[in-house]
């Protein structure tokens, strides 16, 4: 049998999104209240789910426990109360939008999770932004 089990996380931080190559107006225009030169921060939530098979031994297709930690320590515990742009090296050349920071995260929990299971990451940047990617 095949099942997702999902397990939610959270992390505030700091970001803006820029284009150096464009004008300080073209910022403005094309990213609006998030290209402000100081930063601003949100209240990051995620969910991860992960599908695979169900272990008959245990009842679970991942221990939420292993889960839980592997969360905690690649993405909680980094990126809470960090400004993305500057403290994260994945950000350091590309624009922390909901976008790619799922595709980050993904990454992160990607190498911490047998090739077996499907990963799938939702990140909300606000009650109604959010990104999804499996991947
Ligand atoms: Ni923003």
């Amino acid at each position: 049998m095949i099942a997702t089990i999902n397990r939610r996380g959270y992390f505030n931080a700091a970001h803006r999104l820029y284009n150096k190559n464009w004008s300080e107006n073209k910022n403005n225009i094309i990213f609006g209240k998030c290209a402000n030169k100081n930063y601003h921060g949100h209240n990051y939530e995620f969910i991860i789910g992960i599908t695979g098979k169900i272990d008959p031994e245990t009842g679970f297709v991942i221990s939420i426990d292993t889960l839980k930690k592997i969360i905690s320590n690649e993405i909680e515990k980094p990126f809470d109360h960090k400004n993305l742009n500057l403290d994260i090296e994945d950000f350091n050349s590309k624009n922390p939008t909901t976008e790619n920071i799922a595709i980050v995260i993904w990454n992160k929990i990607r190498k911490k999770i047998s090739k077996n299971f499907i990963i799938k990451v939702s990140l909300y940047e606000t009650n109604m932004n959010y990104a999804e990617y499996i991947g």
